[in-house]
């Protein structure tokens, strides 16, 4: 295609920025980071943390801007189309189809979690959970809400119906397109955002020491808590492996989605400066926000020991469990927990809307077939998957999702894109396509980071991975018996999902050869 292909385009810059900032900030800056760095020694995390950062994030971050602007001045949205432009061996299509199946199966169990958020933000305004005074009793009622087991939700309907209600609004958004869909609600929901998280910031800062007979309770000392540094845990590689897939998670690296939405850009459109600009407002949600809320004001309730034991119990936990309890015995708790988990829905929605593109873009743009019928598709496939994910929570079919598609599939991805770009395209080009319209120039040593410094430490955490890591999760040591075989079921699904992609890329080019 020529380069004045008739593809949409963002309405405005403010408007690009806000998108692709909505896309990265999501869960993982409210839920996931806080307790990754409780999990990975407090203020010593953040030393690998910003170190990936730096030679990860942001020169992928460039990298897959740069990709996807030049894939969509010649009318790819989506990474197949993006990858057989930089390489022409047929291959690279194949490739690049890991850029539909990460951001789908992605979106598939991302939206779940999400409805989660709408749902709890109706229960805390109604003040539903408002009677659970224990953690036991707090986390019977997100288990009996997420169909677990019987308690005060006697199925999981009233999960399903908020499951249908994000559904309808992330395909609705979809099907309106990107300036009036996804931009729109990027304009609408990241200030609100934004809005809320810092309400939220400066209430927990206030918070001070909620019982004066347990002095040792206190938001400073919650701070201390999540940023003192335990310097002896960065001798263990796991808390390197960890802070590399927060920068990977946080920033939606690796999943196809920033290509998708920098194709919109105009050939000439800045992207150096406006790629630094919706990182920096990534980490400011992050790091600034995300780290001031959910574990300071968990130590302030419930002292370190408590605090620590919800860290080690993961970020639902921490979101679902602790928050709750806290809203409970806070003046106007209804409406902090409200916009805490209206904030949680626009921090997730804002970003699955943007795993949903890259197929979307796939479908009409190789295939042939009207947004209408893409999103339809889409909807389809997501909503059928979304049942198992729904029915068999329990036995471990998300976080197998997760494990495979949110954290491994993304390296795998990044190394193919980067090896792509700088090597088999070509360096040079692949610097100047970054540069060109752009408001900035990037420092020259990111193209040496980016060629040489980025694949390397890709290829060392694969290979640090396949050392330790590979067989024992293949073979599933230490899972429960019972969970085996839907965990068997979630990659099965996975591998089908992935095949089914490919069979569609492939007939795709042949469609075009014709
Ligand atoms: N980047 C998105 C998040 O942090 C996926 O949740």
């Amino acid at each position: 295609m020529s380069e004045n292909n008739n593809r949409e385009q963002w309405g405005s810059r403010i408007g690009l920025i806000l998108a692709v900032a909505g896309n990265a900030v999501g869960l993982g800056n409210f839920l996931r980071f806080p307790v990754q760095a409780a999990q990975n020694g407090g203020g010593a995390f953040m030393i690998p943390y910003f170190i990936f950062f730096l030679i990860l994030g942001i020169p992928l971050m460039w990298i897959e801007w740069g990709i996807g602007r030049h894939g969509g001045r010649h009318g790819h949205g989506s990474a197949p189309g993006m990858f057989q432009r930089l390489w022409k061996n047929p291959i690279a299509k194949y490739f690049g189809t890991l850029g539909l199946f990460i951001s789908l199966v992605i979106m598939i169990y991302y939206t779940y979690i999400e409805s989660w958020t709408l749902g709890y933000s109706f229960f805390s305004i109604t003040k539903m959970y408002f009677g659970e005074t224990s953690f036991e009793s707090m986390k019977d009622f997100l288990y009996s809400y997420q169909g677990r087991m019987v308690g005060d939700f006697s199925s999981v309907w009233t999960s399903y119906i908020f499951l249908m209600i994000t559904f309808t609004i992330n395909f609705w958004v979809l099907l309106r397109g990107i300036s009036k869909g996804i931009e729109k609600l990027a304009k609408i929901a990241m200030p609100l955002l934004f809005l809320f998280a810092i309400i939220l910031a400066i209430r927990v800062f206030t918070l001070g020491t909620p019982d004066p007979n347990n002095p040792e309770n206190s938001v400073m000392n919650g701070f201390a808590f999540i940023w003192n540094p335990n310097f002896a845990l960065l001798e263990n590689p796991s808390v390197w492996l960890a802070a590399a897939g927060q920068i990977f998670f946080t920033l939606s690296v690796g999943m196809g989605t920033i290509h998708a939405y920098a194709s919109y850009l105009k050939p000439k459109d800045d992207i150096a400066l406006s790629a630094l600009t919706t990182s920096a407002t990534n980490e400011f949600a992050e790091v600034i926000l995300g780290g001031s809320i959910a574990i300071p004001a968990a130590v302030a309730f419930f002292g370190v020991t408590v605090t620590t034991q919800i860290a080690m119990g993961g970020a639902f936990d921490l979101g679902f469990v602790s928050m709750p309890l806290i809203f409970r015995q806070i003046p106007f708790g209804e409406f902090f927990g409200f916009i805490w988990f209206l904030l949680l829905f626009f921090a997730g929605i804002t970003s699955s809307v943007a795993m949903g593109q890259p197929v979307v873009a796939f479908l009409e743009e190789e295939l042939g077939i009207t947004r209408k019928k893409a999103v339809g598709i889409l909807a389809i496939v997501v909503f059928t998957a979304v049942q198992f994910v729904v029915f068999f929570l329990k036995y471990g079919f998300l976080n197998e999702m997760d494990y495979w598609a949110g954290t491994f599939g993304l390296v795998v991805f990044a190394l193919i894109e980067t090896i792509l770009f700088m090597w088999i395209y070509d360096g040079e080009k692949a610097w100047e396509e970054m540069n060109s319209g752009g408001d900035i120039k990037i420092p020259r040593a990111f193209f040496y980071i980016m060629k040489y410094v980025t694949p390397l430490v890709l290829v060392t955490v694969m290979g640090w991975w396949f050392i330790n890591d590979a067989y024992p999760i293949l073979v599933l040591t230490g899972v429960p018996v019972e969970n085996v075989p839907y965990i068997w079921g979630a990659r099965i699904l996975m591998i089908v999902i992935l095949l089914g992609l490919f069979l569609m890329v492939r007939n795709a080019w042949k469609r075009k050869e014709e």
